[in-house]
């Protein structure tokens, strides 16, 4: 069993991961600013890995109450404090200290980074500067980083293998993309550094057991929670940007990987770092497989029982026809791929919003359901 540190790990991807390392034995610490993820989140993955019952014990601090000590603890706080950090990592110094980082802290709306683009770099770039000065303040050189394929761009490259070139079109591409390059030159500059960098496709879905899932801020821009929201009636119809793509159905088509499927291949990438000497390892996460909007939305309707309305408007700016993986290297260097099917995604994605149609907060302003014709956000 080995202590790790989640940075973000009370998000979507990141709360996902946490129970999937709890599940194979390791110890977890959490630091999260909430901005995008709740403290009820991991309360509920205590519950799901079955530790003890979950409470705050400090204004900053939550933790299980198992005998003994908890397995997963909770600090609010930001990464690029190192203040917080430094609580963080003195927190699990007891009884031997972390040993490996799992970076999730970051924003991640390409629309918003368009509008804020000194806040991605400050997030998501200095966060991390401040995060790789914390872990060698305490001798940590360890880390799985959550990139993304963003940092693709719009090529015409299908698969898309991690020898594509990187050319990211927004700010959160370049943001992800600077990261990769100060990691790479970390790993570079002093021998023992042990990097993974997960390029995810498109993650969805949610634990099978509808208590975790995707809690998106305001109107979700990703299709899938948008999607779920309309089948809540949350929202009143899918917009679908565009129908003129040069694809099957003419809709847009992407690699749509099952969280838990995500969330174990994390575990799978800080298995092979540990077993293995210093590397810098660069991983695409998806399925390898291509769906278009239509085709989700109609499995999304047979697996469950629904009908959801949608018109087709305009593409979206800054979009391409089709983005899939060649998750092949991934296969190939830690014996990871997707095992969950599209229907399971859906299965699972309404399981959650079905269960929680107002996410992890119990207490947001009842939801107005659009007028239709409203206007499409950002
Ligand atoms: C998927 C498809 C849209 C919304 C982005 C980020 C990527 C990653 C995942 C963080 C596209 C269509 C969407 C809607 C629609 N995030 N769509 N109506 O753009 O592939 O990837 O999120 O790492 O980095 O770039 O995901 O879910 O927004 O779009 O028709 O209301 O659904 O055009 O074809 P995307 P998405």
């Amino acid at each position: 069993m080995t202590k790790v540190l989640l940075t973000g790990g009370a998000g979507f991807i990141g709360s996902h991961t946490c129970l999937a390392l709890l599940e194979s034995g390791h110890q977890v610490v959490v630091i999260d600013d909430f901005s995008n993820g709740s403290a009820e989140a991991l309360g509920r993955v205590a519950e799901l890995a079955g530790l003890g019952p979950w409470r705050q014990t400090s204004a900053e601090r939550w933790s299980g109450a198992e005998p003994g000590g908890s397995r997963l603890t909770l600090f609010r706080g930001d990464v690029r404090s190192s203040t917080d950090l430094d609580r963080a990592f003195e927190a699990a110094d007891l009884g031997g200290g972390i040993s490996a980082v799992l970076h999730f802290a970051g924003l991640k709306a390409v629309g918003e980074s368009m509008a804020q683009p000194l806040r991605y770099w400050d997030v998501n770039v200095t966060g991390t500067v401040r995060l790789l000065e914390a872990m060698g303040r305490h001798g940590c050189q360890t880390l799985v980083f959550s990139s993304s394929a963003t940092l693709y761009g719009t090529t015409d490259t299908v698969p898309i293998p991690e020898t594509a070139p990187l050319q990211p079109i927004n700010p959160y591409g370049y943001t992800k993309a600077a990261v990769e390059r100060m990691l790479t030159d970390v790993a570079a500059s002093a021998p023992g550094w042990r990097i993974a960098l997960l390029r995810y496709f498109n993650p969805v879905g949610a634990h099978p057991s509808g208590r975790i899932g995707e809690d998106p801020n305001g109107r979700p821009n990703n299709l899938f929670p948008f999607l779920c929201q309309v089948a809540s009636g949350r929202r009143q119809h899918l917009e679908v940007f565009g129908g003129d793509w040069p694809t099957g159905d003419g809709t847009g088509v992407r690699d749509y990987l099952h969280v838990m499927d995500l969330a174990e291949g994390h575990g799978r990438a800080l298995d092979v770092l540990q077993a293995e000497p210093p590397q810098l390892l660069t991983l695409n996460l998806g399925s390898g497989q291509g769906h278009s909007v239509l085709e989700l939305l109609r499995t999304f309707e047979t697996t469950n029982g629904l009908t959801l309305p949608y018109t087709v408007v305009e593409r979206r700016p800054g979009d391409s026809a089709v983005s899939v993986a060649d998750p092949s290297q991934a296969e190939r260097r830690m014996g990871w791929r997707t095992r969950r099917s599209l229907a399971e995604i859906c299965r699972d994605g309404w399981a959650w919003q079905s269960a929680n149609p107002q996410g992890y907060s119990t207490n947001k302003p009842q939801h107005t359901p659009e007028l239709i014709g409203t206007q499409h956000g950002s």
